[in-house]
C-alpha cells in the first residue's frame, strides 16, 4: 500500500520505518527540515534502541522517504497522523496546533476513499471534529482513530508486536471500508494472538488516555504506600513483590521511586483532567489530580532526603546525580524526574555534577549551565553524596567497592530502588532508598 505518515517524532519516524519494512511504500512528512535530512541519511534524530537498523533497512529497500513537502502525500491512499500533542504552556490542556495543521495541510491532497488514521494522543471528541473537517472540504476521505501504545526504549518491538490494536471507526456507511483498509495495512503484523478491539471514535480516544492514566495511577499508588512504608519502617520493594504475585495486580509499574516523567504519562494525565472538566465530569479529575501531585511530591522527597543527608547544608557540596533521562534506554529529558531533582538541588547551591549514558546532549542543550561528566567515575569523584536518579544498567552494575574509593562520603540515595543494597552496604555505603529502611555500612 502507499502510505503517508505526518509527523516524524518518536512515534511517526518509527511507525514509518516499520511500515516500510512490512512491505508498504511510505512517505514520512515533517516540518523540521533538519529532522528530515537526518532521517533520509539514516541517522535517527533521537536515541531509540534498534531504530537505526530498522531505518537503514527501510531506506535500503527504496520504500521509505522523508520530506517536508506535504503535497507528496497525494500519492498515498492511507495517511497516518502522528504529530505531537504537547501540554499547552500554563494549562493542563492539550496543544492541538500540530494536529490542526496536519489536518489542514492534508485536506488538499486526499482523494475519495482515502483513509486518514489518527494515532496521536488527543482529547476525546477530536476524531469526530477531524472527520467533519474532511467532510466539509468534500474530500470523500474516511477518518479512523487507532491509538498507539508504544514505549520509548521499546518503540520498534511495540510497533511490530503490539499487545492489542484498537480501531475507532466511523458510525456511517464508511465503517466497513475503514475496517478493511486498516486490516490491509496491519495484515503483516496481525496474527491469531493479536487482539483487535473494534469500536467507535470516542472509546478509541479514551482507551489511550485511560491506559496512560492507569499506569500513572499504579505508580503513584505504590509511591503513596512508599511514604507510609518510610514512616513505618517497612520495605516497599518487598511489599511490591508480594503484591505483584497476585495476578490481578501484577508486578509491573509497581517500582516506587522518583516517579514518572517523559513526554506522555504526565501530560496525558493533565490533558485527561482538563478534558474531563471541560465536558463536565469533575469526579475523575479529582482522582487524577491526586495521582499527579503524589508523583511530583516524589521528586521533593528525593531532594529533602538529599538535604537531610548533607546535614541541611547543601551549599557547595558535590552531589553526583546518576541519570538525567526520564527512564533508561532513552535520551528524552521531557518532564524528567532525574533532571528536575538535579536542577532543584543546584538551585539550593549544591555543586551538582550529573551523568547519563545518552541524555547529556539533550539535557545540556536545554540547561547549558548544568555540570555534566561523560564518565560515571568522573561524576563520582570526591562526591559528598550520590543519587541514582535513572535506573540505567550502567548504574545498577557499578562496582560499589570501586565507587567507594572515589567518593568523599559513601552515601547513596537510591531514588529508583534499583541497587543491590546488601552489596553496597557491604562495600561500606549508607544506602537510602525510597520507602525502604536505611542500610548502614556493614
Ligand atoms: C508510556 C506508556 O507506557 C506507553 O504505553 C504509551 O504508548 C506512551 O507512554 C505514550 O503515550 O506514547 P513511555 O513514556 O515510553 O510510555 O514510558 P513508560 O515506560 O511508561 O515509563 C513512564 C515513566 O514511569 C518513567 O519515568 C518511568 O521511570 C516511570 N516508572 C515506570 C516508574 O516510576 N515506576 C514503574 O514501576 C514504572
Amino acid at each position: 500500500m502507499y502510505i503517508s505518515v505526518i509527523g516524524c517524532g518518536y512515534l511517526g519516524a518509527v511507525h514509518a520505518a516499520c511500515m516500510a519494512n512490512l512491505g508498504h511504500y511510505v512517505i514520512g512528512i515533517d516540518v523540521d527540515e533538519s529532522r528530515v535530512i537526518s532521517l533520509n541519511s539514516g541517522k535517527p534524530p533521537f536515541y531509540e534502541p534498534q531504530f537505526e537498523d530498522v531505518l537503514h533497512e527501510a531506506l535500503a529497500s527504496g520504500r521509505l522517504q522523508f520530506s517536508t513537502d506535504i503535497s507528496r502525500t497525494e500519492a498515498a491512499q492511507v495517511h497516518f497522523i502522528t504529530v505531537g500533542t504537547p501540554q499547552l504552556p500554563g494549562s493542563n490542556a492539550t496543544d492541538m496546533t500540530y494536529v490542526d495543521s496536519a489536518v489542514s495541510g492534508l485536506i488538499p491532497y486526499v482523494s475519495e476513499g482515502d483513509l486518514v488514521i489518527g494515532k496521536s494522543t488527543v482529547p476525546v471528541g477530536t476524531a469526530i471534529k477531524i472527520s467533519q473537517a474532511f467532510e466539509e472540504a468534500q474530500t470523500g476521505a474516511i477518518v479512523a482513530w487507532n491509538p498507539e501504545f508504544l514505549r520509548e526504549g521499546f518503540a520498534v518491538k511495540d510497533t511490530l508486536y503490539p499487545d492489542r490494536i484498537v480501531y475507532g471507526l466511523p458510525s456511517n456507511k464508511s465503517r466497513e471500508d475503514a475496517l478493511s483498509l486498516l486490516n490491509k495495512v496491519y495484515a503483516p503484523i496481525i496474527n491469531d494472538d493479536t487482539p483487535i478491539v473494534v469500536t467507535d471514535y470516542q472509546t478509541a480516544e479514551l482507551v489511550k488516555v485511560s491506559a496512560n492514566a492507569f499506569l500513572a495511577t499504579k505508580i503513584s499508588f505504590i509511591n503513596a504506600v512508599s511514604e507510609i512504608a518510610h514512616t513505618a519502617g517497612a520495605d516497599i520493594t518487598q511489599l511490591a513483590d508480594a503484591l505483584g504475585y497476585d495476578s490481578r495486580i501484577g508486578r509491573s509499574f509497581l517500582n516506587a521511586g522518583a516517579g514518572f516523567g517523559g513526554g506522555c504519562l504526565p501530560k496525558d494525565l493533565r490533558a485527561f483532567i482538563a478534558r474531563s472538566e471541560e465536558i463536565g465530569s469533575y469526579g475523575p479529575a479529582e482522582l487524577l489530580r491526586e495521582v499527579d501531585s503524589i508523583n511530583l511530591r516524589q521528586r521533593d522527597r528525593v531532594v529533602n532526603l538529599a538535604v537531610e543527608a548533607l546535614s541541611h547544608d547543601p551549599k557547595g557540596k558535590k552531589i553526583a546525580i546518576l541519570g538525567l533521562a526520564f527512564k533508561p534506554n532513552s535520551d528524552d529529558i521531557r518532564d524528567s524526574p532525574a533532571l528536575d531533582i538535579a536542577l532543584k538541588l543546584k538551585s539550593l547551591g549544591a555543586n551538582v555534577v550529573a551523568t547519563d549514558p545518552q541524555a547529556i546532549p539533550t539535557a545540556t542543550m536545554r540547561h547549558p549551565d548544568l555540570k555534566t561528566e561523560r564518565a560515571t567515575y568522573d561524576a563520582l569523584s570526591s562526591a559528598d553524596l550520590v543519587i541514582v536518579a535513572t535506573e540505567w544498567a550502567d548504574f545498577v552494575t557499578i562496582d560499589p567497592f570501586q565507587a567507594h574509593g572515589l567518593v568523599k562520603y559513601p552515601v547513596v540515595i537510591d531514588a529508583r530502588n534499583c541497587l543491590d543494597e546488601e552489596a553496597w552496604s557491604h562495600a561500606g555505603w549508607t544506602v537510602i532508598g525510597l520507602g525502604r529502611p536505611v542500610r548502614k555500612p556493614v
